[in-house]
């Protein structure tokens, strides 16, 4: 039976990912912040870790509560946003609640797990957004989420060289209705983790390093 992990579990994209992946029949350990989380993530069959991943107390034990697990995926998908455009000087604790969140809680993660999922030979997908893309950048809604995500790709960037026995993606989910991407979103969690899922089950050694859409296509950095 392969083994997931997905962090930031506790409802949206992440929710969902649990609830396909036990459906599949994976074992699945996921994360979520309170018990309101926790019960939705245990409801569905997966077993539930406490992490919050911009509290780098919280996130630094988080090797010794996977205690020697071999990972056949990992997924980073805790994330928040912040709407405010380039023209508004972002808060410190605006600023902070990103980038710690999207940022350094993928730095603190990576090198506790990373060689979990090594050791099965897995992969390991950072939930990134197209709005981290320089190149398709036309906007400058949502900038401190934007740079955020760039920053979060280039953690990706960084890593893979760090693990190569390790398929590391940066992701793109589609712009799915969750509490983040709102109701007029073109795709539904189910929808879009559908497609992420069997994109995920197909990651060539070749893909290793690269940003895909959930669709599998890949997007310019
Ligand atoms: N929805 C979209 O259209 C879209 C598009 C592109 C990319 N994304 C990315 O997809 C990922 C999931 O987004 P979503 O749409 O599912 O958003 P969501 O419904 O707002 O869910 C966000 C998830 O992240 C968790 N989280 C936030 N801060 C955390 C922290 N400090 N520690 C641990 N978990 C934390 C939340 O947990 P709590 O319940 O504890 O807050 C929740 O489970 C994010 O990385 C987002 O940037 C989404």
């Amino acid at each position: 039976m392969p083994t997931a992990l997905i962090i930031g579990a506790s409802r949206g994209i992440g929710l969902e990912l649990v609830r396909q992946y036990v459906v599949d029949g994976w074992r699945v350990i996921a994360t979520a912040r309170d018990d309101a989380g926790r019960d939705r993530i245990q409801a569905l069959g997966a077993q539930c870790l406490r992490v919050d991943v911009a509290n780098p107390i919280s996130v630094s034990s988080f090797e010794w509560m996977l205690d020697g697990e071999k990972l056949d995926l990992a997924l980073y998908v805790a994330g928040v946003i912040d709407h405010n455009a380039a023209n508004t000087p972002p808060t410190k604790d605006a600023f902070d609640r990103v980038m710690h969140t999207n940022v350094m809680g993928a730095m603190m993660v990576i090198p506790q797990v990373a060689p979990m999922v090594e050791a099965a030979d897995g992969v390991f997908a950072c939930i990134s957004s197209v709005m981290g893309s320089l190149q398709g950048t036309r906007s400058s809604d949502a900038a401190l989420y934007r740079i955020s995500k760039a920053a979060l790709n280039m953690v990706v960037r960084t890593s893979q060289p760090e693990y190569p026995r390790l398929r590391m993606v940066a992701m793109h989910p589609g712009w799915v209705q969750t509490e983040m991407g709102g109701a007029n979103a073109t795709l539904t969690p189910e929808q879009a983790v559908t497609r992420m899922r069997q994109t995920l089950a197909h990651i060539k050694p070749e893909q290793a390093g690269q940003f895909l859409s959930y669709d599998g296509s890949t997007i310019a950095w």
